[in-house]
């Protein structure tokens, strides 16, 4: 079968190469040509395509997303509404996410940026210590990387509270919420939000100032979904007020986030360049197969998502 890599971003041949020996001979895979026509193309794997890729494949039946989020697929202009597209799901990247959220919300509730102010004048003084039950974290997604989250938040004694389009079954040790009225119970008990969500219409903006002044005085934001959940200034004004002390942000509306953007200098948020975890190529790889193989036997490819609801 064969598949076009498309994308204005990343070098995605190259990154493909180093699964070539998973791939094999099962897929053939083409650079996508901007200017010519391809009817042998069924299938192709994308990361932020170009606003035309897709009128170039006439009998194309399926895009790959690279990662967890398929917003910047979706946003395509030329992606015809019968085109599946698929997202990866990979178990290894969800652990990850994991622990760069849980040292997040240890480094909020164990106080480090003190110590660091401290250290930096040699002051030896011991911060007040709470235990993690006294530390709500609320987790706006409960899919397969806010599940992991909160099961390994929880089982570090965290009081963990979970938002989700549809009503959950939880455990008994995580608390789970949807609807808007869900919302604003959950926010109103919560001390870090982490934003684990998919970009969608209903979803976009969210992070904002009516939803910041309903938390907990002194709260902290772990902005891991995508940069246009969060509305910029309404963060920069919560921080101004202490209605929130600090921002661990590893996604941005732009990126790379411009160098003149007032995050960057911030004493209160913490940057990372969106690297909280990323997909194992092995990941990528099998799901490119697993793709082709249900196309060609007329099926609809594992873990495609519901086009209507965007995730
Ligand atoms: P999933 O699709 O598995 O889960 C999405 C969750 O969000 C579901 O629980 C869903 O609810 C919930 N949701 C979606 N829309 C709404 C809504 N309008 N209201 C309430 N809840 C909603 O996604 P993943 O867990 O795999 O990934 C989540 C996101 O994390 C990705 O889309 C991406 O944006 C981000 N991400 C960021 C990375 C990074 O490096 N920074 C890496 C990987 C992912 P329901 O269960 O009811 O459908
Ligand atoms: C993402 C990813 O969707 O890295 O951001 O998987």
């Amino acid at each position: 079968m064969r598949c076009a890599v498309v994308s204005t971003r990343l070098d995605l041949r190259r990154y493909l190469g180093t699964a070539s020996r998973q791939i094999g001979d099962r897929i053939e895979i083409v650079d996508h040509r901007p200017k010519s026509l391809d009817k042998d193309v069924r299938l192709a794997v994308a990361w932020h395509p170009p606003d035309d890729a897709f009128e170039h494949y006439p009998n194309l039946q399926a895009v790959c997303s690279i990662g967890a989020g398929v917003d910047n697929i979706i946003a395509c202009p030329s992606l015809r509404p019968d085109i599946d597209v698929i997202r990866v799901v990979d178990p290894a990247q969800a652990q990850m996410m994991s622990g760069f959220v849980t040292w997040h919300v240890i480094w909020h509730q164990r106080r480090f940026r003190s110590y660091l102010d401290q250290q930096r004048d040699r002051i030896w003084q011991r911060v007040p210590q709470r235990a993690a039950q006294d530390v709500p974290v609320a987790i706006l997604g409960y899919g397969e990387i806010g599940q992991r989250v909160a099961a390994d938040l929880a089982a570090l004694g965290f009081s963990v509270m979970v938002w989700s389009r549809s009503a959950k079954l939880t455990p008994p040790c995580i608390r789970g919420f949807h609807g808007q009225a869900g919302l604003n119970a959950m926010l109103g008990e919560t001390e870090v939000l982490v934003n684990l969500l998919p970009l969608t219409p209903e979803t976009q903006g969210i992070l904002n100032r009516e939803r910041f002044g309903r938390m907990r005085r002194g709260s902290y934001l772990i902005q891991v979904g995508r940069g246009e959940h969060l509305v910029d200034e309404d963060l920069l004004a919560a921080l101004e007020s202490g209605q929130l002390d600090g921002a661990a942000l590893d996604v941005f509306a732009t990126e790379p986030l411009a160098a003149e953007h007032p995050f960057w200098s911030h004493p209160k948020i913490v940057i990372t360049p969106h690297d909280a975890c990323e997909v194992r190529i092995e990941a990528v790889a099998d799901t490119l197969i697993a793709t082709a193989d249900a196309i060609r036997i007329g099926q609809r490819p594992p873990f495609a998502i519901d086009r209507d609801r965007g995730y």
